[in-house]
């Protein structure tokens, strides 16, 4: 049977019918009522958002370990049959740099900042998503999760193309566009998308960025060509296409076939459990409603968030046999019957909401007001203190030194203090936006402007911020 449905305007520049719009009112009621959070108590998040630098510098030193160890066999073997599954094997794990790419984004796996940063560019571009772009579009997918219309990281759209998805295990049909929008960007002709979700003043970064990317491939290109031999490419841009299958098999897990339009992860994304291998290229990834719920998860932490969520999750799915053996006959009917087809997940009840820690002062209360005992906050701790209408964040630095800021993002709308402290940084739980807190100056995308900053004094055993 045909599809008759008009398929829907996935831009987000389009302004079709379906999109949602979004206004400072929308996103406030998105972010504060509408998105279901876990309940946690703040103790428990903190823990769990705890940043170390040992399990990402091992899980690196095995990864690159591979990398190299699988590029030696491809070289040794080019020329004969066992090329064929040395370059699977390297072309896989090159692909999987994906994993890395986002949760570098996220600023998470490191505690130490460059780190991230670093293995966030290199991976950004082994796995071709030019770095500055990609930030503010994963950005923006965060908030508006499987939003038409707002979301530009929608994997699957309706009508479901059957054939895109089958292509793109080797990356076949997204790969060329991809390619094609790092050139225009090197060009300084982004596309209306993009300039959507971009602030102008990122573009520059974006552009070089993107020139820099072109000009290492056409210097891989150059290389192949004057040997005669594609050898060279086959290790740089070509091992995304030839290795993606594992990439391709792993993403659609994330969001396929299940709702869109909708402000609860648990209708619009998958937790599966996998086999180590795959976690281990995957970087736990598959703890998905779980990333979504809580970005600021470093990746060794997402089955201790699993566990202590989990009675608020749908169950997760057992494998990834059980997960397409249902999405799989989804797909097909979202291509085929019905584009408005989704799979609906079981959705415990919610527990007793967990009382957040935060202080409300009394606007009448003066110049001066009264935020909490000291013992009320650990080290590198941050408490939220409502006053009147305005919201500030209040903290508490190794060395008992103590300092307050606004108490909201000033990216998009998220408290600061459900965030974490680190280095004397803010980071903020939404898209990990980082401020320094004695100045409030940003230190991060897509955080750009800076924090107001307010004085704080202790007075015997209680704390006190002048928010005049
Ligand atoms: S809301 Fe986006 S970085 Fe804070």
């Amino acid at each position: 049977m045909s599809v008759q449905a008009i398929p829907r305007d996935y831009s987000l520049s389009g302004g079709h019918q379906d999109a949602v719009e979004l206004d400072d009112d929308r996103i406030v009621e998105r972010m504060e009522e509408t998105w279901w959070k876990p309940k946690l108590s703040r103790q428990q998040m903190r823990e769990i958002m705890q940043r170390r630098d040992g399990p990402a510098l091992r899980h690196y030193s095995l990864w690159f370990a591979l990398l190299a160890a699988s590029a030696y066999l491809a070289v040794v073997s080019w020329g004969t049959w066992w090329a064929i599954p040395a370059f699977l094997v390297y072309g896989t794990i090159y692909s999987s740099s994906d994993a890395s790419w986002h949760e570098c984004g996220h600023g998470t796996p490191f505690r130490t900042h460059w780190l991230n940063e670093v293995l966030y560019h290199v991976t950004s571009f082994m796995t071709m998503r030019e770095a500055y772009m990609w930030r503010w579009s994963h950005s923006r997918h965060h908030t508006h999760t499987y939003i038409v219309g707002r979301d530009p990281e929608i994997q699957v759209q309706r009508p479901a193309d059957l054939l895109k998805i089958a292509m793109d295990f080797f990356y076949i049909r997204s790969g060329p566009p991809e390619v094609w929008r790092v050139f225009r960007n090197a060009l300084g002709r982004p596309n209306a998308d993009v300039l959507d979700f971009m602030p102008e003043r990122e573009l520059p970064k974006m552009y070089w960025s993107s020139r820099i990317y072109m000009a290492i491939i056409a210097a891989f290109a150059i290389w192949s060509i004057a040997i005669g031999s594609f050898l060279p490419m086959m290790f740089v841009l070509l091992p995304r296409f030839y290795g993606g299958w594992l990439h391709q098999l792993l993403g659609l897990t994330q969001h396929a076939g299940l709702g869109e339009d909708t402000y609860d992860h648990r209708e619009n994304t998958r937790t599966v459990f996998i086999n180590p291998v795959f976690a281990f290229l995957y970087m736990n990834m598959q703890y998905h409603i779980e990333h979504h719920s809580m970005p600021m998860t470093p990746f060794h932490a997402l089955p201790k968030l699993h566990e202590a969520v989990k009675d608020q999750m749908p169950p997760p799915y057992k494998s990834l046999w059980e997960c397409y053996k249902e999405m799989i006959p989804a797909l097909i009917k979202q291509a085929t019957e019905d584009p408005s087809y989704k799979i609906i997940r079981p959705i415990p009840a919610d527990p007793e909401p967990i009382t957040p820690e935060q202080v409300a002062a009394p606007e009448a209360a003066g110049e001066w007001v009264e935020v909490c005992a000291v013992e009320d906050l650990d080290e590198e701790d941050v408490i939220r203190l409502d006053h009147g209408s305005r919201t500030l964040a209040v903290y508490r630095l190794k060395g008992d030194r103590f300092y307050a800021t606004d108490g909201l993002c000033t990216h998009e709308y998220a408290y600061l203090a459900d965030g974490l402290v680190i280095d004397g940084v803010i980071e903020c739980p939404l898209h990990n936006g980082r401020f320094d807190i004695a100045t409030g100056r940003a230190l991060r995308a897509p955080a750009c402007d800076h924090l107001e900053t307010y004085p704080v004094e202790r007075r015997g055993n209680t704390l006190f911020v002048r928010v005049a």
